[in-house]
């Protein structure tokens, strides 16, 4: 039976560009389990957006002297486009900025709301007496009462590394002023954890045995040792979602509390674009779903904490204030598989201080395959992992191009040249022979159970291995040599050795969709492994936004060993991949450290 499989993707925040970090911890992993599960037949859904909200934006729009909007939307164009070139098969990338996805959010607030997990706090708060408004906790700067340090944050302090009271702060300053603000008493919503605690620690526990340890210390093991308490989720801001209840007018919804609800709302969204209005009750609304979230350990609490409090606390009232439909339990997350981080060349990536591998750029010199290969052989699954300019270079040559991409050259130019471009006739196969073409075929079982287990790194290895297998077996038959002497028996061996290729063609596919596709048009099939992305424009009552969608309708890629016969027609390859030249590691790692090259470029 087919399963339904949604894979919730993190949203990018929509004021920075995307980094090789931002794409191994969530969004790359994201693409090559759903690309397997569609490959399985499986009825998947993939979502996100851009997280379009939120003082990092404001900050940036202040700095620029634009709107808000201009900041999201300008990135937001890039995340698009990165995503493309990627080949991240979205079913829909949006934004948070989008009628739909105020709309959802704030049935989400009534739900809590009415279901009594919510309570008003008053808080004591900076207020800009010249600006006339609260200031967003990183807005205020002033001296550490821990350490006595000059330019702390009002939230945090960068030389004693203390998370701070803003209240406390010494000499408050304004930091878009640097006037002297005081403080206000300001109402805010507090999401009750504390009363749903029982729910999330059942929650958690149910998942206990095959979460990764990681996320499981960071959720039930902080819930055990420190339990949970209100979390305030209103702010005094104008960009955001407008808090649905009279006289709240000035302030939004927090940014986290709303992001989250993006995978919901953007599930609506692809509904509603496919002229499907309820499809998406099939992910979130039918139990036997299963959803999992992609996305970094910094996100950990936001996913496996106050995410899950948010729909089971909204059970029962969602559906009457969304659009008076049935009242149905949303699904809980199955797995939340965080990835670790990446380090680049040793160091922390920061974007700031241009010390990182940005995506567009990398592209406009290298083709996707090989970053999606790099990235998924030093995944950071269970600890941090380092991009290192030599290690790609020699995953590249030694690897893709060694292993598995000059195996493909060789043996379809080969066969090419000696059969004219018809699969020889195998006779009666030996034992070596069918021994080779089981391994292949048990890889369908052994990379499958991986990648749904979301270990993606492993998957690689052994679809990896597997190309090696056939490299030995060709190494041992060597039809080069027999072709002189028995032709017949070095069709055999081309014939069996095609078989395998063939099949790693379709084990590869999740990980290296666009040589694959090559591949499989060498090998003289019509048509596509996988679906078509395009984009949208959409205009709505809160602005336009243009999206990433996903069209299955034409992919005919299924996750089974290779059916190819005797006497099928296949065409002349060309190299699947690049070697590089040694030259590159010097080259690139003297880029890191000063500009963005295609970005700057481009906006210049
Ligand atoms: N913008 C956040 C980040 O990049 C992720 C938000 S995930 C969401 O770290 F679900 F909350 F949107
Ligand atoms: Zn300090």
């Amino acid at each position: 039976m087919a399963e339904t499989i949604l894979a919730a993707v993190a949203w990018p925040y929509g004021n920075s560009e995307i980094h090789v970090g931002n794409l191994v911890g969530s969004y790359l992993p994201a693409d090559i389990f759903a690309r397997y599960h569609r490959l399985k037949g499986n009825r998947v859904l993939m979502v996100s957006g851009t997280d379009s909200h939120g003082t990092p934006i404001t900050v940036r729009a202040e700095d620029e002297n634009v709107e808000p909007m201009e900041i999201y939307q300008r990135f937001h164009q890039g995340f698009l486009e990165l995503f493309q070139k990627m080949g991240l098969t979205y079913d829909l990338f949006t934004s948070t900025h989008t009628e739909n996805h105020f709309k959802v959010s704030q049935a989400m607030f009534n739900a809590l709301l009415k279901n009594g997990f919510m309570y008003k706090e008053t808080q004591k708060q900076w207020y800009s007496i010249s600006q006339e408004r609260f200031l967003p906790d990183r807005y205020v700067e002033g001296t550490c009462y821990i350490c006595g340090f000059k330019n702390a944050r009002s939230d945090q302090c960068d030389q004693c590394g203390n998370l701070l009271d803003p209240t406390q702060l010494i000499e408050p300053r304004t930091k878009t002023d640097g006037s002297t603000p005081e403080l206000r008493d300001t109402e805010h919503y507090f999401l009750d954890l504390g009363t749903l605690q029982d729910d999330i620690t059942k929650f958690l526990t149910d998942r206990e045995s095959y979460w990764r340890p990681n996320v499981l210390r960071q959720s039930l093991g902080k819930i055990n040792t420190e339990g949970l308490r209100g979390r305030p989720i209103t702010r005094d801001l104008q960009w955001g979602v407008p808090v649905p209840v009279e006289g709240w007018d000035d302030k939004c919804l927090y940014v986290w509390f709303e992001a989250v609800i993006g995978y919901l709302s953007a599930s609506i969204e692809w509904s509603q674009i496919h002229g499907q209005p309820d499809a998406w009750r099939d992910w979130w609304k039918n139990q036997t779903a299963k959803t999992l979230y992609f996305i970094g350990k910094d996100n950990i609490p936001f996913h496996a904490i106050i995410w899950p409090a948010e729909l089971a606390g909204a059970d029962g009232s969602f559906d009457t204030f969304f659009n008076d439909g049935k009242e149905e339990a949303f699904v809980l997350p199955y797995d939340v598989p965080a990835n670790e981080f990446l380090n680049l060349e040793g160091k922390k990536i920061s974007g700031s201080r241009n010390w990182a591998v940005w995506g567009l750029d990398f592209l406009t010199r290298y083709d996707p395959d090989p970053l999606r290969y790099y990235l998924t052989s030093v995944m950071p699954e269970t600890r941090d992992a380092d991009w290192d300019w030599n290690e790609f270079f020699h995953r590249n040559n030694d690897e893709l191009v060694a292993t598995w991409g000059n195996l493909a050259n060789r043996l379809l130019s080969f066969a090419y040249k000696h059969w004219e471009g018809v699969v020889p006739d195998p006779g009666i196969l030996s034992e070596a022979d069918q021994a080779l073409l089981s391994a292949v075929e048990k890889g369908f079982e052994v990379v499958g159970a991986e990648i749904e287990a979301v270990r993606l790194r492993s998957a690689l290895d052994e679809a990896m291995r597997l190309a090696s297998e056939v490299n030995k077996y060709l190494d041992v038959v060597a039809p080069w040599k027999q072709v002189k002497e028995d032709k017949a028996a070095a069709g055999r061996s081309i014939f069996v050795a095609m078989k395998a290729i063939d099949s790693l063609k379709t084990l590869f596919a999740p990980f290296l969709p666009f040589t694959c596709q090559r591949l499989h048009h060498y090998l003289g099939y019509e048509g596509n492994l996988f679906g078509r992305q395009y984009t949208q424009k959409f205009q709505d009552a809160v602005g336009e936004h243009s999206a990433l969608l996903y069209d299955p309708s034409a992919a005919t890629g299924r996750w089974e060993k290779s059916d190819l016969q005797s006497g099928h027609f296949f065409q002349q390859p060309e190299p699947l991949f690049t070697k590089l030249d040694a030259s590159i590691v010097e080259d690139e790692r003297s880029r890191l450290g000063y500009r963005n090259y295609y970005y700057n470029e481009r906006l210049a």
